[in-house]
């Protein structure tokens, strides 16, 4: 197995406004002592504070990135933000393809897949997500559903340093229930060798992120199970020590 360095992101969702900027100082305060969890840190936080945000990081290691973005990069597409709009205003990655975003704003593999583009053409790092409903799940087709998503919503020539998969049960997503260690092993395996199958040794190194109702108390059990490279945090990224809490995994 590839040395994957793990990435624990932060997604903010609908929630931060300008004095939330406190939790990225505190945060970046945590990370300048002594000890030094071996892993990247990056927040997405609403459009609106990414520049705020990016400024109360600088000389911190926590990167900033957008929750979506549209396809084109610019054009008459009201209320919409580009990847080109996210980088300008200090992003480096972008999520594309939030279980949220397919279900409140029907985005369909083929979208998630326009942006995730999108974000490449930018220079932004993509957070492409996947995840089964609890009915699938129920169905047995976890695998088939993943892999039918992987194959859909992923742009060929996606690269480890352009891509980054997440793996969020829509089940799990906010609800304080997470899948077992076995479950999620099976599942990040099977996406591991769908990557390796068609990126080759890219699909080697792009790092799975394993996401829903990851919390400081459970982190270090979900980290640790194999082609786990790190964590999409929703409800726990919010209070500097929460998510310091969950970082804390990697020290
Ligand atoms: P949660 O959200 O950690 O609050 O479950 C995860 C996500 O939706 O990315």
């Amino acid at each position: 197995m590839a040395r994957v360095k793990a990435l624990v992101a932060g997604n903010w969702k609908m929630n931060g406004v300008k004095a939330s900027k406190k939790e990225v100082a505190a945060l970046a305060k945590r990370l300048a002592g002594t000890q030094k969890p071996d892993c990247d840190v990056l927040i997405c936080p609403p459009a609106t504070i990414v520049s705020t945000l990016k400024d109360a990081a600088k000389g911190s290691k926590i990167a900033i990135g957008g929750q979506d973005c549209h396809a084109k990069e610019s054009g008459a597409h009201t209320g919409d933000i580009s990847a080109e709009m996210l980088k300008d205003a200090g992003a480096s990655h972008v999520i594309v393809g939030h279980s949220e975003r397919r279900a409140d704003h029907g985005e369909t593999d083929a979208a998630v897949r326009a942006k995730a583009e999108a974000a490449h053409r930018a220079g932004l790092t993509a957070i492409v997500c996947v995840g089964e409903t609890e009915a699938e799940r129920d169905a047995g087709a976890t695998l088939k559903v993943i892999r039918g998503q992987l194959k859909g919503s992923l742009p060929d020539g996606a690269t480890a340093k352009t891509t980054v998969i997440a793996y969020e049960p829509v089940w799990a997503i906010g609800t304080g229930r997470t899948p077992t260690p076995d479950d999620v092993a099976k599942v990040h395996a099977a996406i591991r060798k769908a990557l390796e199958a068609r990126f080759g040794a890219e699909g080697t190194k792009m790092r799975i992120l394993y996401g829903g109702s990851v919390k400081p108390a459970n982190a270090k059990e979900l980290m640790a199970v194999p082609n786990v490279n790190g964590a999409l945090v929703g409800g726990a990224s919010l209070k500097a020590e929460d998510f310091w809490g969950i970082i804390s995994a990697y020290l």
